[in-house]
């Protein structure tokens, strides 16, 4: 009995030790060579994307040019993002890095929404932005954030961007994954296809049936 236990422990000890050792199971894969341009038409899925042949490889797959204007803010959030993740810069493919550029407008608020597969530091190129993450344990971290100024939000937490300054601002949000993902909440909640059934959300919001239309009328279209 006693000897079972000690080597039942010996086993725990080493898979710590495995875990503790290994914090780049966490992120993107390295790639395992120069490039791998994403084929973003192959026929084959794989966990990511396969590449491109070398030999149609051009310049322009490892060029983007997204973040130069600002899209659109004119919609009831006041906010828009531009996003140069995988799927819309190939070259991005196994690097482990994208980019996105969300301009605010006055007021504007990036509603609460998480990344499932990156942590996000946040660069303010322009105007004053609150930034706010919350944790595990519902922690609310935040600061304002000014121009040429930085905050991170660690990897898959729920945080939110506020344009608190006078004018419009524009912040660039850089992942340490090629496609970090992005779950919003109140669309997963409100804006679901097909809907979530209604007991769900009376029983979780302890609301009326009601509320929970009046809540749900506000996401139609999103
Ligand atoms: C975001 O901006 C793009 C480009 O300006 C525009 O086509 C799109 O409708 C905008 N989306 C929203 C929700 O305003």
């Amino acid at each position: 009995m006693a000897s079972s236990r000690s080597g039942m422990l010996k086993v725990l000890l080493v898979v710590a030790a495995a875990l503790a050792s290994a914090p780049g199971v966490l992120s993107d894969p390295p790639p395992l060579q120069d490039f791998c341009v994403a084929d973003l038409k192959a026929a084959t899925a794989v966990d990511g994307f396969p590449c491109k042949p070398a030999s149609t490889v051009v310049d322009d797959d490892f060029f983007s040019a997204a973040m130069v204007s600002g899209p659109s803010t004119d919609n009831p959030f006041g906010v828009n993002s531009t996003r140069a993740t995988v799927s819309a810069f190939p070259g991005l493919n196994t690097l482990g890095l994208s980019i996105t550029r969300t301009d605010l407008a006055p007021g504007g608020i990036n509603p609460p929404h998480s990344h499932p597969r990156g942590s996000e530091l946040v660069l303010v190129l322009k105007g004053e932005v609150m930034v706010g993450f919350t944790t595990a344990t519902n922690q609310l971290f935040s600061k304002v954030v000014k121009q040429n100024e930085l905050y991170v939000v660690p990897r898959g937490l729920q945080h939110y961007q506020l344009n608190v300054g006078k004018g419009d601002a524009v912040f660039m949000a850089m992942f340490d994954a090629q496609s970090p993902g992005l779950v919003v909440p109140t669309l997963g909640l409100f804006a679901t296809k097909p809907a979530m059934p209604m007991e769900v959300l009376t029983k979780t919001f302890l609301m009326g049936e009601d509320e929970v239309s009046a809540m749900k009328s506000k996401f139609v279209g999103f």
